[in-house]
C-alpha cells in the first residue's frame, strides 16, 4: 500500500481463519478492512497535484488556522487512524489548530479506551462523545460548537489527505471569508485501498436532480473556457458535503446546519444553495487533493426508514426553493409528511437577504434542466412491427448502455422524455445519444454533438 498502491489479497490462498477475518472486515465496513489493516498508518501517497499547482507558494504565516472535524461511527481502527495521521503528517503544523474527533455513539470496543489512550499521545487531537446516536448533522454541530480554529474543515473518517492539501483551501478562504471550498475528492479503492487520482481537467463538479439527490457532472463549457491555469478554482453549484472548509464565523453567519434535519441527507444541498443564494461562493480547489474510500453500501444503520431523508429534503425545499419545490413534491406524490417547523429557517433566509432560487438557477446553475422549459415531452416510439418505446431509468447503472425498448405503456415513468431547447432528449441529467447507430444513454454534456436530435414536421 506504500505510495498509494493497491494491496492485492488472494482469497483462494487464505487459511479458513484468514478468510473469516477477510469476510468480517467487508461485512463490518463495506470496504476491505483486512487490506487497510495491513497498510502503514503513515503510508506515503504519490504527489498527485497538477504541474500548475506546484508553482504556487503559500505563506503559512498569513493563512488562517483550522479545526479539523471528523465524525465517526464504528469506523475501522486503521482507517480512522490513517485519516488522522494523514492530516498530521501532511499539513503544516501552524495551520492545524486541533483535530476534533466526534464519536457518534459507536459501540465497538476499539473506539473506546484504546482510542482514548492512543489519541492522548497526540496533543492536537480531542475526542468528543455523544450520549446517544445523533447522526452526522448534529454531531458536526457539536464539533463546530467547541472548535477554536478560524476555519472549520470537515472530513470523513476514512480519508487520506495528500501532500499540500491544506494550504490552497485556507488560502482561498483567506482571500474572502465567503469562499466555501472543497478539495478534489480522489477515490481510494474499497477493495485494494489504492489511491486513484483525478486531474484538475477531468474532475467533476456538483449538481443535483429534481429528486434533490446530489450528483456529479463534467465541468461546464463556460467554466473550462474561463480558466487560465489548471490551478484555478472551479465553481461548483453544489457539493457532496463530506469534505469541505468554511470560515467558522461565516458558517455561523449562515446559520450553520438546519438543526431540524435528522441524521444526514440534504444538509449538503442546503449548505450549497444557501452559500450561493446568500452571497458566497462554493468552489473546488483543484490543487487540494483528499482521498476517500467510496463504499458501495453503508454498513451502518443510518436511516431507519426513508422518512428521514424525505423530511430533511422537504425542509430544504420549503425554505430555499420557492415555487421550484413543487418539482420535488411531484416526485414524492406530494406526501410531505411531518417535516416540523421551518419558520426559523425562513426567518434566517429573510435576515440574510438571500437571492431567489430562480436567481440561483439562472446565475449559478443555468445548465440545470427544468422540465417546464422543454420543447415537448412524451414517449419515443417506433411503429414497426409493434409500437415499442424508449425505456430507461436514470440510475447510474444505465449509463453508456443501449436504451431499453419495451411496449409503450403511456404512464410516463421510464418512458417519459423531454426534448430540451438545445436539442437533447433527456430525463434529468441523462441524455440519449447516437453511438454508431445504437441509441444509448449518457450524462448530458453540452459539448457533445452526438447528443443532438432534430424533431421534424412528421413527428420523427
Ligand atoms: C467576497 O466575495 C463576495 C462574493 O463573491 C463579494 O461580493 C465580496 O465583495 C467579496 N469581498 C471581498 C472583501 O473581496
Amino acid at each position: 500500500g506504500e505510495n498509494g498502491e493497491a494491496v492485492q489479497l488472494k482469497e483462494n490462498k487464505m487459511s479458513p481463519e484468514e478468510k473469516a477475518t477477510f469476510k468480517k472486515g467487508w461485512d463490518d465496513n463495506a470496504f476491505n478492512q483486512m487490506a487497510s489493516d495491513m497498510i502503514s498508518l503513515h503510508r506515503t501517497l504519490p504527489d498527485v497535484r497538477d504541474r500548475d499547482c506546484l508553482k504556487l507558494e503559500y505563506d503559512v504565516n498569513n493563512l488562517p488556522d483550522t479545526s479539523i472535524i471528523i465524525i465517526f461511527h464504528n469506523e475501522a481502527w486503521s482507517a480512522l487512524l490513517r485519516t488522522v495521521h494523514s492530516v498530521l503528517d501532511r499539513s503544516h503544523p501552524k495551520l492545524v489548530k486541533e483535530i476534533i474527533l466526534v464519536d457518534d455513539f459507536s459501540n465497538k470496543d476499539h473506539l473506546k479506551e484504546p482510542l482514548d489512550a492512543y489519541m492522548s499521545q497526540l496533543k492536537k487531537v480531542r475526542i468528543l462523545r455523544g450520549k446517544k446516536r445523533q447522526g452526522l448533522i448534529r454531531a458536526r454541530l457539536m464539533g463546530a460548537s467547541v472548535a477554536r480554529g478560524q476555519v472549520l474543515t470537515f472530513l470523513d473518517s476514512h480519508c487520506e489527505c495528500a501532500k499540500g492539501w491544506l494550504e490552497p483551501l485556507l488560502h482561498r478562504i483567506s482571500l474572502n471569508w465567503t469562499n466555501v471550498v472543497t478539495p478534489i475528492i480522489d477515490v481510494i479503492s474499497d477493495s485494494t485501498l489504492s489511491y486513484l487520482h483525478t486531474s484538475a481537467k477531468s474532475t467533476s463538479v456538483g449538481g443535483f436532480d429534481w429528486n434533490l439527490q446530489f450528483n456529479w457532472h463534467p465541468i461546464q463549457k463556460r467554466d473550462i473556457e474561463s480558466r487560465k491555469s489548471d490551478a484555478d478554482p472551479l465553481r461548483s453549484p453544489t457539493m457532496a458535503g463530506g469534505l469541505f472548509s468554511i470560515n467558522k464565523k461565516y458558517f455561523e453567519h449562515l446559520g450553520s446546519y438546519d438543526p431540524g434535519m435528522d441524521i444526514w441527507g440534504a444538509e449538503n444541498l442546503e449548505m450549497s444553495f444557501k452559500v450561493w443564494m446568500c452571497g458566497g461562493t462554493l468552489e473546488i480547489i483543484v490543487c487540494s487533493h483528499v482521498g476517500h474510500i467510496f463504499r458501495s453500501r453503508s454498513p451502518y444503520e443510518w436511516r431507519r426508514g426513508v422518512n428521514v431523508l424525505v423530511k430533511n429534503t422537504v425542509r430544504l425545499a420549503e425554505v430555499w426553493m420557492d415555487e421550484y419545490k413543487q418539482l420535488y413534491y411531484d416526485r414524492i406524490n406530494n406526501n410531505l409528511g411531518d417535516y416540523g417547523d421551518v419558520s426559523d429557517r425562513k426567518a434566517l433566509r429573510q435576515k440574510l437577504g438571500c437571492h431567489s432560487f430562480q436567481w440561483y438557477l439562472d446565475n449559478i446553475y443555468p445548465e440545470m434542466f427544468i422540465p417546464k422549459n422543454s420543447v415537448c415531452t412524451g414517449e419515443g416510439s417506433s411503429n414497426s412491427p409493434l409500437p415499442m418505446c424508449i425505456d430507461s431509468s436514470t440510475e447510474t447503472s444505465t449509463l453508456n448502455k443501449p436504451v431499453g425498448l419495451w411496449p409503450c405503456h403511456q404512464q410516463g415513468g421510464n418512458q417519459l422524455w423531454f426534448l430540451d431547447k438545445n436539442g437533447r432528449i433527456r430525463r434529468d441529467d441523462h441524455c440519449l445519444f447516437n453511438s454508431r447507430g445504437t441509441v444509448m444513454v449518457a450524462e448530458c454534456n453540452e459539448q457533445y454533438a452526438h447528443q443532438l436530435w432534430v424533431y421534424n414536421k412528421v413527428g420523427w
